[in-house]
């Protein structure tokens, strides 16, 4: 029997700070008017201090588990899509397993900048509908706001910070994700990068100096590069699954420019009115952008089930994508009621990792190493 992989659960995380052009104008020399005819973006969210790439993914992660039948230990895969993530090591995935506790997920982190969402959504998906996994979150999750130079007018008016998560289940129901494709040519990797902070360039005192570790880009290589992509992308996730271009309900696209995002519509011959738009509110989110479409989109009644859609991006790699689904609306949801008890599983879980992190001290002691690896002397 075939097996699908539906999606039965979604949600966001934007912070609460807004960053608004008239704002940026005073840090840079830039214009409300100039970031709108060029870019469509009016405002961006800004992560708190207190905000970071692990914790938006979390409230994401748990506003999209609410409402499914789910509990965080019915999780068998955690994947965490982002160009910003906690750390370079451990996966920021694993600190996300860690505070819903996940106990049976396995969980890692995918880089392939602004398309990493649709990488990620489809190995989660190719993991369930062979039958090696049933639930799978996905999450895409961004800080970038902190690898911003801020004195960049190029770069600086573009990025927001935020979150977005799908909860994945399989099912003997047709639907869900049925074709994806995923590209990539790294002879662009100059085009847009974060050059120091990796075992190329350490942070060092001149990496510092020459504020390596702030995003670089060439704007117009990457604005020609996505025009060339994002339609011939979606054409041919469309095609491989059996769709033609006027059976597609709506595309949703990475919210990077409105341009970028209008020359697809024109190459597609499809109206504005199917795809979906809202980076005037939240600029790039790179991972973070598709999901958080979706979520607006279902709110707006846009996405109804049996609605086919496709998801296309593109970003650093150079990387692009686009994946085909078909929305089933999930069967069964839970009454808010029930949703009490998960906040019990969630104090549970920080329970649970307080008590692990005090056992791994404890038999530090005991077999002569401290929590931090260090021989006992
Ligand atoms: O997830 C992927 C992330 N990256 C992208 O999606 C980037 C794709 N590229 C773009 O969105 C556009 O290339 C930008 C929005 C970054 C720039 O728009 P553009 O129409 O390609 O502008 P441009 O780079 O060709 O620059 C035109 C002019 C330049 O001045 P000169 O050389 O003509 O005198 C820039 O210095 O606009 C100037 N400029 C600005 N002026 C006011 C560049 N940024 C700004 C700014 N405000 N913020």
């Amino acid at each position: 029997m075939d097996r699908y992989a539906h999606i039965i659960g979604w949600g966001m995380a934007a912070p609460s700070q807004v960053l608004t052009n008239e704002d940026l104008s005073r840090r840079v020399d830039t214009s409300d008017e100039w970031i709108i005819s060029r870019t469509g973006i009016r405002e961006r969210r800004i992560a708190a201090e207190d905000e970071t790439t692990a914790s938006l993914a979390v409230e994401a992660a748990l506003s999209a588990l609410d409402p499914t039948p789910l509990n965080p230990h019915d999780l068998d895969l955690i994947i965490v899509a982002t160009s910003s993530p906690e750390h370079i090591f451990p996966a920021t995935a694993c600190i996300v397993q860690d505070r819903i506790g996940a106990v049976k997920a396995g969980a890692f982190d995918l880089s392939a900048a602004c398309t990493g969402f649709i990488y990620a959504l489809n190995l989660a998906a190719q993991a369930i509908r062979t039958g090696s996994i049933d639930n799978a979150l996905v999450i895409g999750s961004e800080t970038l706001s902190r690898f911003v130079n801020w004195e960049d007018r190029s770069t600086s008016i573009l990025f927001g910070d935020g979150a977005g998560a799908f909860v994945l289940q399989g099912s003997d129901e047709p639907g869900g994700i049925y074709s994806c494709i995923m590209r990539s040519d790294g002879s662009g990797e100059a085009l847009l990068t974060l050059p120091a902070g990796g075992s190329k360039l350490p942070a060092s005192p001149l990496t510092v100096e020459k504020n390596l570790h702030t995003i670089r880009m060439n704007g117009r290589e990457v604005f020609r590069f996505a025009t060339r992509v994002m339609a011939s992308s979606t054409r041919e996730a469309a095609e491989k699954a059996g769709w033609e271009m006027t059976q597609v309900d709506l595309v949703i696209p990475h919210q990077a420019n409105l341009r970028i995002i209008e020359a697809a519509a024109r190459n597609l011959r499809m109206p504005m009115d199917r795809f979906v738009v809202n980076l005037d509110r939240y600029g790039n989110t790179s991972t973070a952008s598709i999901p958080i479409a979706v979520c607006e989109a279902l709110e707006q009644g846009r996405i109804q089930d049996g609605s086919r859609l496709v998801f296309v991006g593109f970003g650093a790699g150079l990387t692009w994508g686009a994946l085909a689904l078909e929305w089933v609306e999930p069967r069964v949801r839970i009454p808010p009621l029930r949703r009490r008890q998960r906040a019990l599983l969630r104090f549970l879980a920080s329970v649970r990792s307080f008590l692990r992190r005090i056992i791994r001290r404890i038999e530090g002691l005991i077999w002569g190493t401290s929590a931090q690896g260090k021989r006992r002397d």
